[in-house]
């Protein structure tokens, strides 16, 4: 069976978030399953710069420019084909924002385009033999389902996968006259939303099947808090709509072969673990104490991740003898306060403002827990990467944290299967008592070290998932 997954990320060509590592894992994984999986992707510089094998393939029109497909494979081993289409993708940086944070000019028409020539690939029309399935993945690729719907003749089976329901793809009603779609489209059973269009919503309504990250948050979203303006419209589709838990690429992050921190380790041998752990504290100027508990966060630094909740507890986590790391970017006011906190307690708090993949990597092994109070949290990632370090993760009970994490209550702790501490609802208070929770197990070695053993048997890999996927592919082509 043959896949076209259509993304705008994908792990380690380009990358802002979780979707890029989806995209870039899924398919290896996918693989095993007899799925063969290409990616489509927008020709950005970085793509272009970064695929290996390369090959261009006979030029044609795209609203009025030259254009052409360029297929490689990632250093991983995904196959991609790129539309190099200058005037859309030739730019460097972040896909949707410019570095002030403003949207780029032309996201609409950018990602509609994209979309109609990821259908016209998927058809057959450009060279490639047709497939079996389209799998849009977030807002970008939503218009995917819509214009197959359009299509007269026989299509491919189509899934749109919503990895964060907040991000919804608004563009102005007066786009409808630049995605060559008929106008029946701009309706309340289309893509108009509030008097506006959303791509997302395309996905939705047009998709043969739609999933999203877990299956806790399947069920969220079908709520009117948690469905973000969607919930009727996910209820809708309920029938057809449910959750796969994302894994994570388990080459990619194994302590016991990862090239970027200071020692290996494995589940029998820890010792590695506490070099890491002193390590960190060296490099990020913390004071070297192997019993401090060191808490950690890697996470985009926004409301959504619950960090200025965080921010408000690093006092806390000081006078319990405690240290914080934090790595990330995003909101200003969250950055200043992480940056402030560090100024203040050099020794026992210290943050890096930016991205930086390796230190990721550290962070992780070197970590005894990883903090991660989401409002509301699709997936997470962050959880998967310590639980396969065995750093324990401290997280609200949301989403797909609720799905990956146990909590380490009387009941798992009777049955020795904990692997985190999580909390709910997401608020200060019950943020302090999960902090709480955490040093109390901390204190207790035998405790501790049976959740870390917990963490590190846990199976993060895509192995389940991809064969879910694989059914459900299986499924829709009948
Ligand atoms: P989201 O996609 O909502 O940001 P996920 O947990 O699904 O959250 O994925 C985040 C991914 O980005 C993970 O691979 C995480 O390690 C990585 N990441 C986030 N912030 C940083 C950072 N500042 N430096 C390096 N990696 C980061
Ligand atoms: C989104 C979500 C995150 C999820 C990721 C990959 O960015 O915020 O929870 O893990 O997508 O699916």
């Amino acid at each position: 069976m043959r896949v076209l997954f259509v993304a705008s990320e994908c792990f380690p060509l380009i990358k802002t978030g979780g979707l890029a590592d989806v995209v870039g894992a899924l398919p290896l994984a996918l693989s095993e399953q007899n799925v063969e999986a290409t990616v489509f992707l927008p020709g950005f510089q970085l793509v272009l710069k970064g695929l290996k094998k390369k090959a261009s393939h006979k030029p044609f029109k795209l609203n009025g420019e030259t254009v052409n497909l360029v297929t490689g494979v990632t250093v991983n081993g995904v196959r991609v084909i790129a539309l190099n289409a200058p005037k859309l993708f030739d730019f460097e940086g972040n896909p949707y924002q410019l570095p002030d944070g403003r949207d780029r000019e032309g996201n609409g028409a950018r990602y509609a385009a994209f979309s109609r020539v990821a259908v016209d690939v998927a058809m057959g029309n450009h060279g490639e033999p047709a497939f079996d399935v389209v799998h849009a993945h977030d807002w970008q690729a939503g218009l995917v389902c819509a214009y197959l719907s359009a299509e007269k003749a026989k299509v491919p089976a189509s899934v749109v996968t919503i990895h964060n329901l907040a991000f919804q793809g608004i563009f102005p009603k007066s786009l409808m006259g630049e995605i060559a779609l008929p106008e029946r489209y701009y309706s309340e059973e289309g893509l108009e939303y509030w008097d506006k269009l959303s791509f997302l919503k395309a996905g939705i309504v047009y998709a043969d099947h739609v999933t999203t990250v877990s299956p806790s948050y399947a069920l969220e979203i079908q709520s009117d808090n948690g469905g973000m303006g969607f919930g009727g419209l996910l209820r809708f589709r309920g029938h057809a709509l449910s959750g796969i838990v994302n894994g994570i690429d388990t080459q990619i992050w194994n302590p016991q072969t990862d090239p970027d921190i200071p020692m290996t380790y494995t589940a029998a041998d820890l010792r590695g673990k506490a070099k890491c752990k002193r390590a960190l504290q060296k490099d990020m100027g913390l004071q070297q104490k192997s019993d401090a508990p060191l808490f950690a966060v890697v996470s985009r630094l926004t409301t959504q991740k619950g960090l200025d909740l965080l921010v408000d507890a690093v006092e806390q986590i000081k006078m319990l003898g405690g240290q914080l790391v934090v790595v990330g970017s995003g909101d200003k006011s969250i950055e200043r306060a992480f940056k402030s906190a560090t100024e203040a307690s050099p020794k026992n708090v210290a943050c890096f403002i930016g991205y930086d993949e390796t230190l990721a990597h550290r962070v992780q092994a070197g970590a005894d827990a990883i903090i991660i109070p989401s409002r509301f949290e699709p997936c997470g990632l962050t959880q998967l990467c310590a639980m396969r370090y065995g750093t324990i993760p401290v997280v609200g009970r949301v989403g797909g944290l609720n799905d990956t994490v146990i909590d380490a209550n009387v009941a798992a702790l009777t049955k020795g299967c904990a692997t985190g501490v999580q909390f709910s609802p997401i608020d200060p208070h019950m943020l302090a008592a999960a902090i709480n929770r955490s040093f109390a197990l901390y204190r207790q070695p035998k405790l501790w070290d049976e959740i870390v053993q917990n963490c590190l048997a846990q199976d993060v890999s895509w192995s389940a998932s991809a064969e879910d996927y694989a059914a459900l592919y299986a499924r829709l082509i009948g």
